[in-house]
C-alpha cells in the first residue's frame, strides 16, 4: 500500500528518491517524505498529497538536493494516524540520528510506545512506525545493522523497512516481514523499493527479500542475512519490463493506456501456451503431470477485488469446459472460515500484485491444509508467486492504474487456458478443444473491435456521467462481468454502482428503479440473453434509462434499450472479455467527465498489503 524507495550511490540521492516515488504514485497514498544524509545530519522533507508537493518542498532546500550517499523515501497510505505532514515518513529518533521508512502495521505498537515513553522518548507523530526509529536508537551500540536486527526482533506485525543513519553515511539497511522489499542491484550503486517500478530506470537485476531477511547495502555491496543473522544467498532475478512500460506515453491516464494495451497484453498471456497438436494448453509453471492434473477433484479460487471477479468468471470455465466443481472464495473469508480442503483440491489464488495480504494468507492456509496450490500472478517474483511455488504468470506487464484493467482480462485468459488444459485432460474432445483454442486466439481481435468503438462509448458515458446511482446486471459469466463493471465505476468516479445478477433484481433492488437509476444491462447473445430482454423491459417499465451491451447486429435488444454498445459476436467463454473492456471505457469516460483523479482514486491503494 505505502511505497518505499531507498538508494545508496554517487547520484543525487534526492533525484533518485523523488523519481522513484513518482513511479510509486500509483500505489495510492496521502502524503510523502524523504530523508538524505548531509555532512552534519539527517535532512528530512515531507509534504501532504502528491509527490510534486514534496518535490516543491525539497527544491527549496539546496542541501537536500545536493546530498549524495544513502537516502530513503516513502509514500504513505494512512493506517495509524490521519494523513498529515507529521505522520508522513521518514520518522526520526529524538536525537535525529536514525531515519526510518516503514510499510506494514506494528501490532505491539502501544506496548512499545509506552515502554519507549517511560525511557524518555518523545513521540511526535501518531504512527506505529515512529516507534521503530526510537527502538533502533535504543538498541544502537555503534553498529547500525546490529541495532536494526535487535529492533526488528521486538516488533510484532508486519514490516518492510528502510533505515539510514547520519553515523553511517553510505549505509542503507532494509528488513522485511510481511511487506515486500526488493533490492535493485546496480554498478557502484544499490537500491531498495517496495516493488520494481522505481528500479526499472536504473537496473533490471533484482533480489527479493524473504520474510525475516535483513539486507545491508553500500554502493558496492549487498549482503542479506536471515532471521538467525546468518548471511544467505538470495537469487538474483532479471526483470523483462522496461521503464517505458511504466510510462504513460501519449495517453491522458495510465488507466486508458492499460485499457488500450489489452489486445497486446492478452496476446502476451496466450503466447506459446496453445498446443495445436493436442488442442490443449501448455502451462509449464503449473508443474503438474497429466496424472496429477487428472486427480484434481475440485478447484477453489481465492482472490480480492477484481481478481476475485476474474475467479468468478473462471468458475464457469472449470465447470463448463472441464466438468470440475469449482468455487470462488473472497480471500479473507477463505482464511478465517476454515474451509474444507482435501489433497485433491486445487487452490488457485489470483492476485495481480502477488502481495495482497488476504490472498497471501489464503495461500498459506491452503498449503497448510495440504492442497495443491498454483498462483495466478502478474508480478514475477512476488510473495504469492514464490510462496505458492507453482503457478501461471499473466505476462500483462506493469499495471500502474489503481483500477485493474489489463491484469483482469489476462487473469480471465489464463483461467480459460487452464480450463482448456484440464478439460482436455478429461472429457473435452479434440474438436471442442480446437474450438476453444480458436476462441482464445481471437480474443485480442475481439478487444480491438471494442476499442474501435471508444468514441461511441465516450459519448454515452458523458451523457450518463450526471447520474449518482447505477445498476449493472448480467447473467452467466456476464454476471461477474457486471460486478466488475460496477466496481470500475465506483472505484474511479465515486458513483454508487451495484452489480447484480439480472434475476436478483426483482428481489429487492427493483424497488429503487426510476428515472434516476440507470441500468447497464449485459445482453450479449449468449445463454440467458432472452431472459435479459425481459429484465430490460422491467427496467424500462420503471423509467430507468438503460444502456444495453448487445451483440453487434442484435436488433431486438437495440429497440428495447435507450442506448446501445455493440460487442462483437463471440462465444459465451470469450464474451466477458470484450464486454468488460466496454465497461472499463464507460467507467473511464464517466470519471473523466466528472473530473476525477482516474489513476489515483481517493482512499484506494493498488496493492492492499494490510488486512
Ligand atoms: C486492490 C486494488 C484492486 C485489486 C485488489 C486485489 O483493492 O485496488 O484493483 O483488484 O486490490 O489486488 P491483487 O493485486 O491481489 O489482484
Amino acid at each position: 500500500m505505502c511505497g518505499i524507495v531507498g538508494y545508496t550511490g554517487p547520484r543525487s540521492t534526492a533525484r533518485v528518491l523523488l523519481d522513484g516515488l513518482k513511479r510509486l504514485e500509483y500505489r495510492g497514498y496521502d502524503s510523502a517524505g524523504a530523508a538524505v544524509l548531509t555532512p552534519e545530519r539527517v535532512e528530512v522533507v515531507k509534504a501532504l498529497g502528491k509527490v510534486r508537493n514534496l518535490e516543491a518542498a525539497a527544491r527549496k532546500k539546496s542541501e537536500f538536493m545536493a546530498a549524495t550517499g544513502a537516502g530513503i523515501a516513502h509514500t504513505r497510505w494512512a493506517t495509524h494516524g490521519a494523513p498529515s505532514v507529521i505522520n508522513a515518513h521518514p520518522h526520526l529518533d529524538n536525537s535525529g540520528t536514525f531515519a526510518v521508512v516503514h510499510n506494514g502495521i506494528i501490532e505491539n505498537f502501544r506496548e512499545l510506545r509506552s515502554h519507549l515513553t517511560s525511557r524518555g522518548c518523545k513521540f511526535v507523530s501518531e504512527t506505529d512506525s515512529e516507534a521503530i526509529a526510537h527502538l533502533i536508537s535504543e538498541c544502537y551500540e555503534g553498529d547500525l545493522v546490529q541495532a536494526v536486527a535487535a529492533a526488528v526482533k521486538r516488533l510484532h506485525g508486519t514490516y518492510g523497512l528502510g533505515v539510514i543513519s547520519s553515523r553511517h553515511p553510505g549505509l542503507l539497511v532494509a528488513a522485511r516481514k510481511g511487506s515486500p522489499i526488493v533490492i535493485g542491484i546496480g554498478k557502484g550503486e544499490n537500491f531498495i523499493a517496495s516493488d520494481v517500478a522505481p528500479l526499472l530506470s536504473y537496473t533490471r537485476e533484482v533480489m527479493y527479500l524473504d520474510d525475516g531477511d535483513l539486507a545491508v547495502l553500500t554502493p558496492d555491496s549487498v549482503e542479506v542475512r536471515n532471521v538467525e543473522n546468518v548471511p544467505v544467498e538470495r537469487e538474483v532475478a532479471r526483470i523483462d519490463w522496461d521503464a517505458d512500460a511504466a510510462e504513460k506515453g501519449n495517453y491522458a491516464h495510465f488507466m486508458l493506456k492499460e485499457i488500450y494495451e489489452q489486445p497486446e497484453t492478452i496476446a502476451n498471456t496466450i503466447r506459446g501456451r496453445i498446443d495445436r497438436q493436442l488442442n490443449s494448453a501448455v502451462l509449464s509453471g503449473l508443474g503438474l503431470t497429466p496424472r496429477e492434473l487428472a486427480s484434481v477433484s475440485r478447484v477453489v479460487i481465492a482472490g480480492c477485488g477484481s481478481s476475485m471477479h476474474a475467479g468468478m468468471v473462471g468458475e464457469y470455465y472449470f465447470e463448463d469446459i472441464a466438468g470440475i466443481p469449482a468455487e470462488v472464495e473472497q480471500a479473507a473469508e477463505f482464511r478465517y472460515r476454515n474451509p474444507i480442503i482435501e489433497p485433491d483440491t486445487l487452490v488457485l489464488p489470483i492476485s495481480q500484485s502477488g502481495e495482497t495480504a488476504d490472498t497471501l494468507a489464503a495461500v498459506r492456509e491452503a498449503r497448510n491444509k495440504g492442497a495443491l496450490v498454483a498462483a495466478l500472478c502478474n508480478v514475477v517474483g512476488s510473495t504469492i508467486a514464490r510462496e505458492a511455488g507453482r503457478g501461471i504468470y499473466l505476462h500483462a506487464g506493469p499495471e500502474i492504474s489503481v483500477a485493474s484493467t489489463k491484469a483482469f482480462t489476462s487473469q480471465i485468459t489464463v483461467l480459460l487456458l487452464l480450463a482448456l488444459l484440464m478439460g482436455r485432460n478429461r472429457r473435452l474432445d479434440s474438436t471442442d478443444g480446437a474450438r476453444i483454442a480458436d476462441e482464445i486466439e481471437q480474443l485480442p481481435d475481439l478487444i480491438r473491435q471494442v476499442l474501435d468503438q471508444a468514441p461511441v462509448i465516450e459519448k454515452i458515458a458523458r451523457r450518463y456521467a450526471r447520474f449518482e446511482h447505477f445498476f449493472f446486471i448480467g447473467r452467466g459469466s456476464l454476471y461477474p462481468t457486471a460486478l466488475e463493471g460496477a466496481l470500475k465505476l465506483k472505484e474511479i468516479s465515486y458513483v454508487h454502482a451495484e452489480g447484480y445478477h439480472a434475476a436478483e433484481l426483482k428481489h429487492g433492488p427493483i424497488a429503487l428503479l426510476d428515472e434516476n437509476h440507470p441500468v447497464i444491462a449485459l445482453a450479449n447473445n449468449i445463454p440467458g440473453r432472452d431472459k435479459m430482454l425481459g429484465n430490460i423491459q422491467e427496467c424500462r417499465a420503471r423509467n430507468s434509462p438503460v444502456v444495453a451491451l448487445v451483440t453487434a447486429g442484435d436488433a431486438a435488444v437495440r429497440d428495447l434499450a435507450g442506448d446501445v454498445i455493440q460487442i462483437p459476436a463471440c462465444s459465451r467463454f470469450a464474451a466477458p472479455l470484450p464486454t468488460v473492456v466496454a465497461l472499463q471505457l464507460f467507467a473511464y469516460y464517466v470519471a473523466v467527465e466528472r473530473g476525477c483523479e482516474v489513476d489515483q482514486p481517493r482512499n484506494l491503494a493498488k496493492s492492499v498489503t494490510v488486512e
